[in-house]
């Protein structure tokens, strides 16, 4: 096994080093007033052990990664029929774009672009009477950390600027494929973007996708398939228009997040978060890609 600890301290000393670009989100005020320069990278192994530098313990707004936990949710009880509503193509497009939504009649280039988060929320709504808190369940399960919560100021303050997703939403419904009340959804798609979750509790809750849809205990919650295809998409979708270069640098099926977070794994191996407040120009943490391209390189191993 490599040397985890000092791989991660040495990423740390590099990113300290480094002049720190970026902009943290503030089209959610919630999130504007976050302390830009912080930076935490923890690393959990198919076999449980645990590696941490820098702010690792400390919680942040999880945001998109939360559209990966979201599509595990329906995929661990539905069957194909979900990607007659959602793509599983990559957009090439910035996460909020609805230009693609209108010729391809409401239907959603894949689930981890906004429009397609939203098809997803709109499902959990049709197969559970109270979505928020099950949601809420699922993620202490899959993570084990019983006292996960949303954060319920971010949520808020999100709904109030959410123009864009309320204009993919009416489309979509236009479409006919929204098929509960409009503030229904982003009442819920707002809450679960507001999950407040540490790199330490995230790489917990990916190692889902890390063991092949399993849990530490040995518990099936996705079958190998279904695992194999979440891990597909963030591979090909986990960072929209900017998916091949984390391909290319990293060479693992990440998310990421505009909290700053990114969650990647490399399957039977480790689970990884990574998060810096600072995004770049696609909306992913400058310093975070930055951490997982050393993570990949100083130890000689990717899915490739
Ligand atoms: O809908 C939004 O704009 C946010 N709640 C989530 C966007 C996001 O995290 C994009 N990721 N890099």
């Amino acid at each position: 096994m490599p040397d985890y600890q000092a791989i991660l301290q040495d990423i740390h000393s590099r990113n300290l080093a480094e002049k720190s670009d970026g902009q943290v989100a503030s089209y959610i005020p919630g999130l504007a007033q976050v302390s830009p320069d912080q930076f935490g990278i923890h690393l959990r192994t198919a076999s449980g052990e645990d590696f941490s530098m820098g702010d690792s313990e400390t919680q942040f707004s999880i945001q998109s990664i939360s559209k990966v936990l979201l599509l595990a949710m329906v995929a661990s009880t539905e069957g194909d029929e979900i990607w007659e509503r959602v793509g599983v193509e990559a957009s090439g497009d910035p996460f909020n774009s609805l230009v693609q939504l209108e010729y391809e009649k409401g239907i959603p280039r894949n689930p981890f672009i906004n429009a397609g988060a939203l098809v997803i929320c709109d499902i959990l709504l049709g197969l559970y009477d109270d979505p928020e808190s099950d949601f809420l369940n699922f993620v202490r399960q899959i993570s084990g950390i019983p006292d996960v919560r949303y954060d319920q100021s971010v949520a808020e303050s999100e709904r109030e600027v959410a123009f864009q997703n309320l204009a993919m939403l009416n489309l979509m419904k236009g479409f006919g494929n929204i098929h509960h009340e409009v503030d229904a959804v982003i009442r819920f798609y707002c809450a679960a973007c507001s999950i407040s979750m540490s790199c330490h509790g995230l790489t917990h809750a990916f190692a889902l996708f890390m063991n092949h849809g399993k849990l530490d205990s040995g518990e099936e919650i996705l079958t190998i398939n279904k695992a194999k295809r979440i891990n597909a998409l963030m591979q090909t979708c986990g960072f929209y228009d900017e998916s091949g270069e984390f391909s290319f640098c990293v060479g693992l099926p990440g998310k990421s997040g505009v909290g700053g977070g990114i969650a990647a794994v490399n399957p039977g191996r480790y689970s990884v978060v990574a998060w810096s407040p600072r995004l770049n120009a696609k909306g992913n943490s400058a310093a975070g890609l930055r951490a997982l391209r050393r993570l990949t390189d100083l130890t000689g191993n990717s899915i490739f």
